[in-house]
């Protein structure tokens, strides 16, 4: 935890100008300074930095914020890191209590051991044996922090030893207990540290030596600080390297690390289970495309299937590349080489190619069964522009008109929302329309709650259902690792507890942050228009110039509001 004080300070003693020009070449216009904005494409300049008030906006994407922003936004740090990214170049050192972090011992654990574990490699002959024979180098062994570890519970051991306590290895998933006594978690396996954005090791994969022992792989059971579905292997590594190079989606560990062995960086492993809607959120992040390669046999197959439908509905652009059955990128890049790989990469096919290439198009049925799938992957695209491209190549493959294609989505949609609409209860408590599409965002996508947190108060929410369900989730959203299964055992009520499992269903397309700020707003518009409405009706008219002096403000205020979320 940085002190308030420290952060105010920081960010009074910079130059928001100088900062910036720093990353990109800014150019004076009268109280302001312009360039093209690097969070959307344009060919005129309509990011502007004013060194006044020391923010910046962009009149056509809407980014904006503090240099602390801008730093969070350009290069993807956490907000910690943005600050003592600035603290160092001022040269101020920045006392962090670390005792204020919920979770620090958790943190503290899981280094002890990826720190032993690490040593551990280094004196067991089998396990330099075994990564050895899977042609790892020192460089990506380091780099991953690769490890090993012995049976005879060591670290526990070791653990004791150096202060760090049993309850905290139990809590961190590196011990369990048992009658007779508590035990190392992973033993005689190839360890994997699992790391934070940040760089923080929060758990741990682990490999067995042998192909005998089941099961192969044995994950960090979830902890505070470790959810298999919120983050990716290899993503804090890969992240520097996601600006330039689309990022490729393998299956296994070793496929990443023996792709980072040849020198290609930008990969990413979910942790052993199907891509989350969270995990692809958290891709958006970095990049809207991103190329599949998975195992080339029929269960890689379902498995790319899948996760086209999870990308695009996170607004992502999936493409993928297709190995022959009984090749998995490790064993491609080893058999035929870095340049062979690149190029198969080069090729990589779009989802609606694979689609066509994985199931038969023969028929006159097959053909509409496949139009059909195409469909329903398209409408999951909330991007107009490439929905459209893509429209036009179906159109174009099955040679059938846009309107038809365009009016079958809309029928399509149709039925979806009949089928999918909220229950009983919900619709009972839910009263609006906007609220009715803000809410299974807030509740579903941690990242929008926080947005929500920063934009509209829990009170403007109409019944007084929602605003205590909004209250909790505003004041446990800081939570690490915050998700509506947790949100549901947080609350007391049954019925909300439904209600929050309904709304969490409802997800289907997510909208840009952008949208979702737009559609925030209309209901706090919403709630200041009724408000006004009650108040002119019961001649209050203190109230009344006090509310629509309010509504005026919120109106002029959204872009400082914008970069104050950001923020926090
Ligand atoms: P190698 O066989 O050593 O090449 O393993 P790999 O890393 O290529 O893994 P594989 O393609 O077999 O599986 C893909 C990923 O799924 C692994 O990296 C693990 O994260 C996960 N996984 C595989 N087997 C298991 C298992 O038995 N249990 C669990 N929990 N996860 C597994
Ligand atoms: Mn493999």
């Amino acid at each position: 935890m940085i002190k308030r004080e420290i952060i105010d300070q920081i960010r009074e003693q910079t130059d928001i100008v100088q900062i910036i020009s720093e990353y990109l070449p800014l150019k004076k216009a009268g109280r302001y300074y312009k360039t093209l904005c690097p969070f959307h494409s344009e060919k005129i300049p309509s990011f502007h930095v004013s060194p006044e008030r020391q923010i910046y906006h962009c009149f056509g994407c809407g980014a904006g914020g503090s240099v602390y922003t801008f730093l969070m936004q350009y290069e993807k740090l956490p907000f910690p890191e943005a600050i003592k990214k600035l603290a160092s170049k001022l040269g101020i050192t920045i006392e962090e209590d670390k005792s204020q972090y919920r979770y620090q011992a958790l943190y503290d654990a899981c280094e002890f051991a990826a720190k032993f574990y690490a040593d551990a490699l280094e004196n067991s002959k089998l396990a330099i044996e075994y990564i050895k024979h899977r042609e790892i180098n020192q460089d990506t062994i380091k780099r991953f922090r690769l490890g090993y570890a012995p049976s005879g519970n060591l670290l526990f051991n070791a653990a004791k030893k150096n202060g760090v306590s049993e309850e905290n290895l139990i809590r961190a998933g590196l011990a369990v207990k048992k009658e007779d006594g508590c035990h190392d978690w992973f033993y005689k396996r190839i360890i994997f540290p699992v790391f934070s954005i940040a760089g923080k090791v929060i758990g741990f994969g682990a490999r067995a030596l042998d192909a005998n022992t089941e099961p192969k792989y044995i994950n960090t059971p979830e902890t505070p600080i470790f959810k298999k579905g919120a983050n990716l292997y290899g993503l804090y590594q890969a992240k520097n390297y996601l600006y330039q190079n689309i990022p490729i989606l393998v299956e296994g560990n070793f496929d990443l690390l023996s792709l980072v062995n040849q020198g290609i960086n930008n990969v990413i492993a979910p942790l052993g289970t199907a891509l989350t809607l969270e995990q692809a959120l958290l891709i958006r992040r970095y990049s809207n495309q991103l190329i599949i390669a998975f195992d080339g046999d029929v269960a890689g197959q379902t498995a790319t299937f899948r996760t086209i439908e999870i990308l695009l509905k996170a607004n992502n652009d999936p493409h993928v590349i297709m190995l022959d059955d009984g090749f998995d990128p490790d064993k491609y890049i080893k058999t035929y080489g870095k340049e062979k790989f690149n190029t198969i990469l080069n090729n990589n096919i779009d989802f609606i190619d694979f689609i066509l290439k994985i199931k038969p198009t023969s028929s006159v049925t097959d053909k509409c069964l496949r139009l059909k799938e195409i469909l329903e992957l398209i409408s999951l695209i909330g991007e107009n522009v490439s929905q459209e491209l893509y429209l036009n190549k179906v159109s174009d493959l099955f040679k059938v008109s846009k309107d038809t294609l365009l009016n079958q989505i809309q029928r399509d949609r149709k039925t979806a929302n009949s089928s999918s609409n909220p229950t009983k209860t919900s619709n009972q408590l839910i009263q609006n329309m906007a609220e009715k599409q803000v809410l299974p965002l807030i509740v579903s996508i941690p990242e929008y709650a926080l947005i929500a947190k920063q934009e509209i108060p829990y009170n403007y929410f109409a019944s007084s259902e929602i605003q205590e369900l909004i209250k909790t989730i505003y004041e446990n959203i800081d939570l690490e690792n915050f998700s509506s299964a947790k949100l549901i055992d947080l609350i007391d009520k049954s019925e909300m507890k439904q209600l929050v499992a309904d709304l969490s269903f409802q997800t289907k397309t997510i909208p840009t942050k952008i949208e979702f700020q737009r559609k925030l707003r209309t209901l706090k518009a919403a709630w200041y228009y009724k408000a006004m409405n009650e108040a002119k009706v019961k001649g209050d008219f203190n109230l009344l110039e006090k509310l629509t002096l309010e509504h005026y403000n919120l109106k002029k205020n959204l872009s400082q509001k914008r970069s104050a979320y950001n923020e926090k």
